[in-house]
């Protein structure tokens, strides 16, 4: 059982939820301009309405208040609050601050992710990550977000998820803004994200005093498939941290997580990347590795592991009819939560927040009115009973399911269901799923009771 401190909570991000995409002076961000190109988002919707959180954000707070949850994880956008000018929008500005009263009215403290993907499109017209001048755009975001916020938010995280933001959104492509980087740019953009991470460390620090700061990657951890093998476990936390110039580099964990935690990038990374990574000076890993508080990261799923004969590591295969959410990355693979956080905390020595987690699945409204999704209610069970195990060894301070509602499944669009409530998309109804009050039930509980 978690202890009366543990937080709980749930996850949301601004575009995903918010709609009022011409509201009061909202500019537009990337995934506005990305959602309007024909084919990039698989069911053809986008983020204009969504769950209508920028009108029902009262709604919203009730049913967290009804939950039970002690902490709201969600993001503010960029677009709202800052013009095309680089000039603060009050209208944007008031929103954020009424949500933030209203969650403290309940009781509920706001965790608020100061950059959730959605970068204003003008800003990213200049060069986005790879215009140096990001680090000075966001380190006055900033200090608008938190100076405007003072005396009602006191978590904050700067980034989620990195690898989406670089390797999603500007390799695999399948991600706003969509345009392909060289490894020479990738590894530019990843230093200059860092640098503003940094950055926002150092702007939230000095005006929020008592504040607690992280980023939220994520991360696929490599899970040994027999939990009594001491050998297979080293060789998977070593296969979790490697950094490789391999396909896919800019997924991965220590390439970001190591100039953070660590203060510098991997020995292999000066190795590997010779001739394509940028000028790192001392002063940018001073900057990057400002102390944070926890090391937040989102988890939803993993890969098992083996040993052949000559003890080396092979990624096993998911077996035909594997339990799987109707997404195609979501093998249900609970220790996942057990692994991960083990091995961050290893390495990093800092207390670990799971900042998302959460079931995708095909819910439907059934024929007595009420939507039942006994799946994700065994998803959280399981996951959860892994990260109390691991908080044995481990010390791990909170957890919030991801999401709140369905939202906007980004490239996969409206079709895709992550919520513990159920969207109407017809009308905007929302209604209460089984693993809503499971979650409820857990929260009183203080863990899963099995
Ligand atoms: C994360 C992301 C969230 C959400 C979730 C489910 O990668 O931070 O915004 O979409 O995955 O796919």
């Amino acid at each position: 059982m978690f202890n009366k401190d543990f937080i709980f909570g749930v996850a949301t991000a601004s575009y995903q939820i918010e709609g009022s995409t011409n509201s009061d002076g909202r500019v537009k961000s990337v995934w506005d301009v990305f959602a309007e190109k024909k084919g990039k988002i698989a069911d053809g919707s986008d983020g204009k309405i969504a769950c209508d959180s920028y009108l029902k954000y009262r709604d919203d707070v009730k049913a967290l208040a009804e939950l039970g949850v002690t902490s709201y994880r969600f993001s503010v956008s960029w677009c709202r609050v800052i013009d095309e000018n680089n000039k603060p929008n009050q209208k944007g500005i008031k929103y954020y601050q009424n949500l933030c009263r209203e969650l403290l009215d309940f009781n509920i403290k706001p965790c608020v992710t100061l950059f959730h993907w959605d970068m204003p499109q003008w800003i990213e017209d200049k060069g986005g990550f790879l215009n140096d001048d990001i680090v000075d755009y966001f380190k006055f975001y900033t200090e608008l977000v938190t100076t405007s916020l003072k005396g009602l938010v006191y978590d904050y995280i700067t980034i989620n998820e990195p690898q989406c933001i670089l390797f999603m959104g500007h390799d695999a492509c399948q991600f706003a803004p969509g345009t392909k980087y060289t490894d020479r740019e990738m590894l530019r953009a990843i230093h200059n994200l860092l640098k503003c991470h940094g950055m926002a460390v150092k702007v939230i620090r000095k005006n929020v005093p008592n504040s607690t700061v992280g980023f939220a990657p994520c991360s696929r951890p490599a899970v040994p498939s027999d939990r009594d093998n001491e050998l297979l476990e080293r060789k998977c936390y070593e296969k979790y941290f490697e950094c490789k110039f391999e396909e896919e580099y800019a997924n991965k964990v220590s390439i970001y997580s190591d100039p953070v935690f660590l203060g510098d990038y991997p020995k292999s990374y000066y190795e590997e990347f010779k001739g394509y990574h940028p000028n790192i000076t001392k002063e940018d890993l001073e900057l990057i590795s400002q102390p944070v508080d926890y090391i937040y990261q989102n988890y939803y799923s993993g890969n098992y592991y083996s040993l052949d004969s000559s003890n080396n590591l092979v990624m096993d295969k998911y077996y035909f009819g594997y339990p799987e959410g109707n997404i195609d990355w979501l093998q249900v693979v609970p220790e996942t939560l057990y692994y991960g956080p083990k091995f961050l905390y290893e390495r990093y020595k800092k207390p670990v927040i799971i900042s998302e987690n959460g079931f995708c699945n095909n819910d439907n409204i059934s024929l007595d009115g009420g939507v039942h999704d006994p799946e994700r209610i065994d998803y959280l069970r399981r996951y959860l009973l892994e990260l109390d195990r691991v908080s044995k060894v481990a010390d791990i301070r909170g957890y919030y399911v991801w999401s709140l509602f369905d939202n906007f499944e980004w490239s996969s669009g409206l079709r895709k269901r992550f919520g513990l409530i159920y969207i109407d998309y017809r009308n905007g109804n929302r209604i209460k799923k089984d693993s809503f009050y499971e979650y409820k039930n857990i929260i009183k509980n203080r863990g899963v009771k099995w």
